[in-house]
């Protein structure tokens, strides 16, 4: 795997985003190799997913560490340690501060389950639902200080259903995530897509909207 991007997952969570970045990793052209998954709780279920795939874990416990700034530096820390020149928020459910964002500024990821702008925060699918919108999926998007605020890259988008229902969102919703997350990873890998302030570039050019990969309700 020489002169492939290394990249760190940061997770929360059950890490299903994690586990299909890492597989996806694994396909020969990705351009990009998982080398620590990074979580901040010991019972973060990705954490024995990612071990079982055999990728290095590593835990920074948030419960331990006074306040804020000192779990971000040592957050930081165990990425830099680990090599990693791409981080991958997936699931990560803190709020970084703007000198961790800052401090990895155009190499850091995050995965949010709706069409940015809409629905920044929690509760995506049912406030999706519940204004009655056409469509809904998710985005990639470069990490800035805004919260879900910085530029998307890609998004999945599905059409919604009459009688649609949270669960049956989110599953389709995180189908659609564990396509678009490796994806993205393998364009930054591979040189085709970077970003610069609010923008994001495409093979050199600013794109004017995010790349989008669209599946039937259905599928
Ligand atoms: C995903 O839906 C992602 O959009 C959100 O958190 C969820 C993580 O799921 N940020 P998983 O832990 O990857 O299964």
């Amino acid at each position: 795997m020489s002169g492939s991007l290394p990249v760190a997952v940061v997770i929360s969570g059950r890490g299903s985003n994690m586990e299909a970045i890492v597989r996806a990793a694994r396909v020969p052209g990705s351009g990009y190799q998982v080398v620590s998954v990074i979580a901040d709780r010991e019972n973060a279920g990705g954490l024995e997913r990612a071990a079982a795939l055999g990728v290095q874990t590593r835990v920074v416990p948030l419960k331990q560490f006074a306040d804020r700034a000192s779990f971000d530096t040592a957050l930081a820390a165990a990425i830099d340690a680990s090599g990693a020149k791409l981080v991958a928020l997936a699931g990560f459910m803190r709020i970084l501060s703007v000198e961790f964002v800052q401090r990895f500024e155009g190499r850091l990821l995050n995965i949010h389950p709706s069409l940015l702008p809409k629905y920044k925060g929690l509760d995506t699918h049912a406030r999706a639902l519940t204004a009655g919108d056409s469509h809904h999926g998710a985005s990639v998007h470069f990490v800035t200080a805004e919260l879900d605020g910085g530029p998307v890259v890609m998004q999945g988008r599905f059409r919604l259903l009459p009688g649609d229902t949270v669960e049956a969102v989110s599953a389709r919703v995180h189908a659609l995530e564990h396509r678009i997350y490796p994806h993205v990873c393998s364009l930054i890998a591979t040189g085709r897509v970077e970003t610069c302030g609010a923008s994001v570039y495409f093979d050199g050019e600013p794109l004017a909207a995010p790349l989008i990969e669209e599946t039937d309700a259905a599928a």
